[in-house]
C-alpha cells in the first residue's frame, strides 16, 4: 500500500505532481485563458462583490491559506484577513454580510475549523470550502468549494495536501482577478501555462534528492533551525519549520527575513543551520542582504534557489537548486526540498515518520 517506499510521507512526496495535475485537471484552459471551478461557479458574484476574505485554517493549511492571501490579494486585488480557526472563534469575529470565508481543510473534520466555518455562517458571510476528504464535514457544512483532489493522504505530516491547496487557491485567484478585471485574458494565460507546467517542475526536483540528501545527513543533529523567506516564501519557511518540528522533534522556527534583526538574529552562530528560501526573483536583493547577515555571524547556511541564482549560490554554504518559476507559483516547487528535507532527518533519527509522537491525523477535539 506505501507502492515501495518506506513510508506514506514520502510516497506522498513523491505523489505531488500527479496530485496537482489531478487538481488542475479539467479546470485549467491554457488555450483560451480560463477557469472552470464547478463547485463555486454559483457563488461567483459574491465572490466578485467581497469586500474583504477571511481565510481560516490550522497548521499546514493555514499556512497555504497565507500562500493564498499573498495570491487573492496580489491578483483580485481583494483584503484578504488569515486567520488561526482557534483564534477567529473566540475572539468575537468582525464578519458578516458581504464578507467571505475559505476554511481549508485536508481532513475536513478539523473542529476548530469546522467551528470558525459555523461562526461565519450564522453571521451571515458567505462559507465555501478548500477540502481534500469529499463528503467531509466541513465540505458538507460550507455553501460551496472547491476540492483539492489530492488523494487519501495518511502521513501525518501534510504533503500533498499543502501543494494542492496552493494550487486551488491559485485557480480562484486567477479565476477572480480575471472575472473582476484585476487581470487581463493575456495575463490570465500566461499565468495559466505556466501553471501547467509545475507537475513537471516538482517532478524535477524529485528526479535527484542526492544533495538534500546530503544537507539531511550533515544536519540530523542539529538542536535548532532557522526558516527565513520574503513574500510569497514566508509561508514556505513556516511550513518547512513545521515540518521539521513535527517529524524531526528538532525546535525549529520559520521567520519572515527581515524580522531576523528583531530578535532572532541573536540565536546565530556557528552551530545554527539557517534554511533560506530564495525563490522569488522581486525580493532577492533583500534575501542576498539577509544572507549576508547570518554569514556575518557564521550561521550555516541551507539555501533553496534557481540555477540562474548565482549570487545566492555563491554565498550559500549549501544550495538545492529547484526550477525557476513565477514568484507567484514558487511555494509549489520551494516546499519540495523543505519535506524531504524534514523526512530524510527524521529517519535518520529514527522518528516514527508517518505517525509522530502526540499527533493524530485530524485533531477533532478543541
Ligand atoms: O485536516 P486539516 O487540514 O484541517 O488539518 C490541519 C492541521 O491539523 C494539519 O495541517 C497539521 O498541522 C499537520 N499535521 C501538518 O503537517
Amino acid at each position: 500500500e506505501k507502492g515501495g517506499y518506506d513510508h506514506f510521507m514520502l510516497k506522498e512526496i513523491f505523489e505531488q505532481p500527479k496530485a496537482i495535475s489531478d487538481c488542475l485537471r479539467g479546470r485549467i484552459n491554457s488555450e483560451d485563458g480560463t477557469i472552470t471551478l464547478g463547485g463555486i461557479e454559483d457563488v461567483m458574484d459574491k465572490l466578485v462583490n467581497a469586500k474583504r476574505v477571511v481565510i481560516a485554517a490550522c497548521g499546514t493549511s493555514w499556512h497555504s491559506g497565507l500562500v493564498g492571501e499573498y495570491l487573492f490579494e496580489y491578483l483580485a486585488k481583494v483584503p484578504v484577513e488569515v486567520e488561526y480557526a482557534s483564534e477567529f472563534r473566540y475572539k468575537e469575529p468582525l464578519i458578516g454580510e458581504g464578507d467571505v470565508m475559505i476554511a481549508i481543510s485536508q481532513s475536513g473534520e478539523t473542529a476548530d475549523t469546522l467551528a470558525a466555518l459555523r461562526e461565519a455562517k450564522a453571521r451571515g458571510a458567505l462559507v465555501l470550502g478548500v477540502v481534500n476528504v469529499v463528503g467531509s464535514t466541513i465540505a458538507r457544512e460550507t455553501d460551496a468549494g472547491v476540492y483539492i483532489h489530492a488523494g487519501p493522504e495518511i502521513g501525518v505530516a501534510s504533503t500533498k495536501a499543502f501543494t494542492a491547496q496552493v494550487t486551488v487557491l491559485t485557480m480562484m485567484a486567477i479565476k477572480l482577478g480575471l472575472e473582476k478585471g484585476t487581470i487581463t485574458k493575456t495575463r490570465a494565460t500566461e499565468l495559466i501555462t505556466e501553471l501547467s507546467r509545475i507537475p513537471a517542475k516538482i517532478e524535477e526536483v524529485l528526479e535527484d534528492t542526492t544533495e538534500i540528501q546530503r544537507i539531511s545527513n550533515l544536519f540530523s543533529y542539529a538542536p535548532n533551525f532557522l526558516y527565513l523567506g520574503r513574500s510569497y516564501s514566508f509561508p514556505v519557511a513556516l511550513e518547512g519549520a513545521l515540518k521539521l518540528k513535527e517529524i524531526s522533534y528538532i525546535h525549529a522556527e520559520g521567520y519572515p527575513a527581515a524580522e531576523m534583526k528583531h530578535g532572532p538574529i541573536a540565536l546565530i552562530d556557528e552551530m545554527m543551520p539557517v534554511v533560506v528560501i530564495a525563490a522569488t526573483h522581486h525580493t532577492n536583493d533583500k534575501m542576498i542582504s539577509n544572507i549576508e547577515e547570518v554569514r556575518a555571524r557564521k550561521g550555516r547556511i541551507i539555501a533553496i534557489s534557481t540555477s540562474e541564482n548565482t549570487e545566492v549560490a555563491d554565498l550559500a554554504e549549501f544550495t538545492t537548486i529547484i526550477p525557476e518559476t513565477m514568484d507567484v507559483f514558487s511555494p509549489l516547487v520551494s516546499v519540495i526540498p523543505l519535506q524531504l528535507l524534514s523526512y530524510y532527518i527524521a529517519v535518520n533519527r529514527g522518528c516514527n515518520v508517518d505517525q509522530p509522537r502526540n499527533l493524530a491525523k485530524s485533531v477533532t477535539v478543541e
